[in-house]
């Protein structure tokens, strides 16, 4: 079995190749290759050709992991260990040339369901600005090597906190309620667009907190060990695990202060 450390090498190269390649096709020209779940819902080509690359490179490296990706079949291993990816993550930032998209690695043990899995190390890369986000399991999170740790002692009023919205069109009108109810009560809002970068953002101090309904497990897998391993608290709804129902990521102090808000919200709405 190898180490994390060596696990995160893995994730890391493969997430920083990937990312040169997504660079490239963002300069010359993005295509859209098909509408997913809705119309807006998009996936490039891009997306396609750097989740090809990842798989081939894994599975040279790794060849009897599973994988679970967000572009391709999933396809379980033997070894327990499984690598779940986002080939690009902010699909739609990508699309519009908007710099806040990124490639997501992650490598987890057990069967590839959030609610029972441990993640072992994980690497998200935002190619424009040539950040490398990266994490293995008791390790600490660093930004391109640099160690990384959460704003801490931030009160809810003053709290930056960060969301996104699935793309249906009914679950989006009810997400953005309770952002209706939240706004009054924190220093402001930011919809960035890219999930595993909002969780990064967190470990970063650059948001204090995010939450989001409806998240696939690529979205996370390897934001969330950031997020965690930079001394957020991470968790999902009720005292389950983060996963599709919810994710909210933030220290400790600040979540214990947002998660009733965010409990009550989504309780409700099952
Ligand atoms: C989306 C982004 C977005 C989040 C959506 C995700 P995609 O992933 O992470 O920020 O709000 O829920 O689906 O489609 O760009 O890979």
């Amino acid at each position: 079995m190898p180490s994390n450390a060596e696990l995160l090498e893995i994730a890391a190269t493969v997430a920083r190749r990937a990312a040169a390649l997504a660079l490239q096709r963002r300069r010359d020209g993005v295509e859209i290759a098909a509408s997913k779940s809705t119309l807006t819902d998009i996936v490039t080509k891009a997306d396609r050709e750097a989740e090809d690359l990842i798989r081939g490179a894994i599975a040279a490296a790794r060849p009897r992991d599973g994988f679970l990706g967000e572009e391709s079949e999933a396809e379980p291993g033997s070894s327990g260990l499984t690598w779940v990816v986002d080939p690009i993550d902010g699909t739609v930032n990508y699309y519009y040339g908007i710099p806040a998209y990124a490639v997501s690695v992650a490598v987890v043990e057990g069967e590839p369901d959030p609610s029972t899995w441990r993640t072992l190390a994980g690497a998200v890369v935002n190619p424009e600005l040539g950040e490398v986000f990266t994490a293995f399991e008791g390790g600490g999170a660093a930004l391109n090597g640099r160690p990384l740790r959460v704003h801490e002692g931030v009160e809810l009023p003053l709290a930056l906190v960060g969301t996104g919205f699935g793309y249906d069109a009914e679950v989006r009108r009810r997400q953005a309620a309770f952002v209706h109810e939240l706004i009054p009560q924190v220093r402001d809002v930011r919809r960035i667009g890219a999930a595993s970068l909002d969780l990064c953002n967190v470990a970063a101090g650059r948001l204090d907190a995010y939450y989001e309904r409806g998240l696939n497990p690529w979205d996370h897998a390897a934001g969330a060990l950031i997020a965690r391993e930079a001394g957020a608290r991470v968790g999902g709804l009720g005292d389950a695990p983060a996963g599709k129902r919810l994710i909210l990521a933030a220290e400790p102090g600040l979540y214990e202060q947002l998660d009733p808000l965010v409990q009550r919200y989504y309780a409700e709405w099952e």
